[in-house]
C-alpha cells in the first residue's frame, strides 16, 4: 500500500508535518513498515481540502486531529481485509 502525504505549502500550514510524523509512528508501532510505504508529495491541487493524502492513488483529506481515525480505517482497516 502506498500512502502519499502532501507537503505543499497549504497542506503544510494545515499540519501535514504532524500528519507525516504521526503516520510514521503508527506504522512503526504496528510493524507495518513492510506493507505500507509512506511518501511525501508536492501540492496535489486540492489545497482547500488539506491535508491531502492519497492511499493507493485515492485522494483523501486528513487533519492532525483525525490522523488516528484515518489510520485505523484507511490503512490498518484496509490491510486487514
Ligand atoms: S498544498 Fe496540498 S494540495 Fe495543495
Amino acid at each position: 500500500m502506498k500512502v502519499t502525504i502532501c507537503i505543499g505549502s497549504s497542506c503544510h500550514l494545515k499540519g501535514s508535518r504532524q500528519v507525516v510524523e504521526e503516520l510514521q509512528n503508527l506504522v512503526e508501532q504496528r510493524r507495518l513498515g513492510d506493507q505500507v510505504e509512506l511518501a511525501g508529495a508536492f501540492c496535489m491541487g486540492n489545497c482547500q481540502n488539506g491535508v491531502c493524502v492519497t492511499v493507493d492513488g485515492e485522494l483523501m483529506s486528513v487533519k492532525p486531529e483525525t490522523v488516528n481515525e484515518f489510520f485505523e480505517k484507511e490503512i490498518a482497516g484496509r490491510l486487514a481485509q
